[in-house]
């Protein structure tokens, strides 16, 4: 665990941020936190302040409201660091194609401020980059290794493909130690509105119709928040995995109709489902191979897919009585 440190989080704010936030506060860390609040979904910066308010006696955080595009935004950090972790970005798959400019300037943009940062800060013990499994495409194979083809499908994973590949020449060219991270599908409490467990749920306690793009067969390797925050904190702390790319997954896809089978055996509501056109970008399987991250990181998912969707499900309900 990391402790008593110095650490940077951009997108705090955000679904994975909010969380990172929380476990690191709660270790005692000294926290830089960066978000500029985009509007591509509401609320986060009410619930961050609501996880910041518990800390508030021993403030041990400076919050800063600003974009990372913008290199001005590090001017005003005085800190020295030890951690980064650059989880800011415009996410999205779907968003990205109807917004290929916007995404690429602020992914790759701001991935290069925050590695260019980096490298000019003596005190940096490790930065972490967010990347994401839709860098592979369709798979060619599964599980899927990191040395599987690259093939991306959306502006989105082109970004973060490109994200890897500055992570890459700033540990080759300025002996920066980064590792980049590649994410499958996340869940859990705080979970993004536009991701299918969040939506769904929402929509099945509002007694409304869920939508399933293409025929429901696709499969998902969904990952449960807390094993997501478990592989950050391990490649923070690791050494061994400088330069690296790493899978992190929970290992074990379903389909989408296995997926919503499950969450209404959960909600116990009477089943409402239309099934309308694949979207541009969706993939038909995600699946980890995670052999990577348990030799060099030790990490193992420990929450399986029903066990994650009770806890999500029990957020939500408690979520909406509280609204
Ligand atoms: N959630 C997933 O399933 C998943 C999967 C793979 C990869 N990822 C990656 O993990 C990271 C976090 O994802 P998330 O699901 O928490 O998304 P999110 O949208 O909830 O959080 C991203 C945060 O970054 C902030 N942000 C975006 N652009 C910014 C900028 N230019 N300057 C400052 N702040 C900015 C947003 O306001 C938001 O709070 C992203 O990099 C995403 O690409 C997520």
């Amino acid at each position: 665990m990391i402790n008593n440190k110095s650490v940077m989080i951009t997108g705090a704010a955000g679904f994975i941020g909010s969380h990172l936030t929380e476990t690191l506060l709660k270790h005692n860390n000294f926290l830089v936190l960066i978000d500029n609040f985009n509007d591509y979904y509401p609320g986060k910066e009410e619930q961050l302040q609501k996880i910041l308010n518990k800390y508030e006696e021993n403030r041990k955080y400076k919050l800063i409201k600003a974009n990372i595009v913008e290199k001005s935004t590090f001017n005003t950090i005085n800190n020295e660091i030890d951690y980064i972790f650059h989880l800011a970005a415009q996410a999205g798959v779907r968003y990205s194609i109807d917004n290929a400019s916007e995404v690429t300037y602020n992914n790759i943009v701001g991935a290069v401020n925050v590695f260019e940062y980096a490298s000019k800060m003596p005190s940096i013990k490790k930065v972490i980059y967010a990347s994401s499994s839709s860098v592979y495409g369709n798979p060619l194979y599964t599980p899927v290794d990191e040395d599987h083809p690259k093939n991306p499908i959306s502006p989105y994973a082109v970004s973060k493909l490109c994200g890897e590949n500055y992570a890459n020449l700033y540990f080759k060219e300025n002996d920066l130690p980064v590792t980049s991270l590649r994410f499958y599908t996340v869940y859990g409490p705080r979970g993004r509105p536009d991701m299918a467990v969040k939506k769904f749920f929402s929509h099945m306690l509002q007694n409304k119709e869920i939508l399933i793009y293409g025929d429901g067969t696709q499969k998902r390797d969904f990952t449960y928040i807390t094993d997501i925050i478990d592989g950050l904190i391990l490649a923070g702390e690791n050494d061994k995995s400088n330069g690296e790319i790493i899978n992190i997954g929970g290992s074990n896809p379903i389909s989408v109709n296995e997926l919503v089978s499950k969450m209404y055996g959960i909600a116990k509501v009477e089943k409402k489902i239309s099934f309308i056109e694949k979207q541009k970008g969706d993939v038909n399987i995600t699946h980890s191979d995670i052999s990577k991250a348990r030799r060099i990181l030790n990490f193992k998912p420990k929450v399986n897919i029903d066990v994650g969707l009770e806890k999500q499900y029990e957020w939500q309900l408690s979520f909406l009585k509280s609204t």
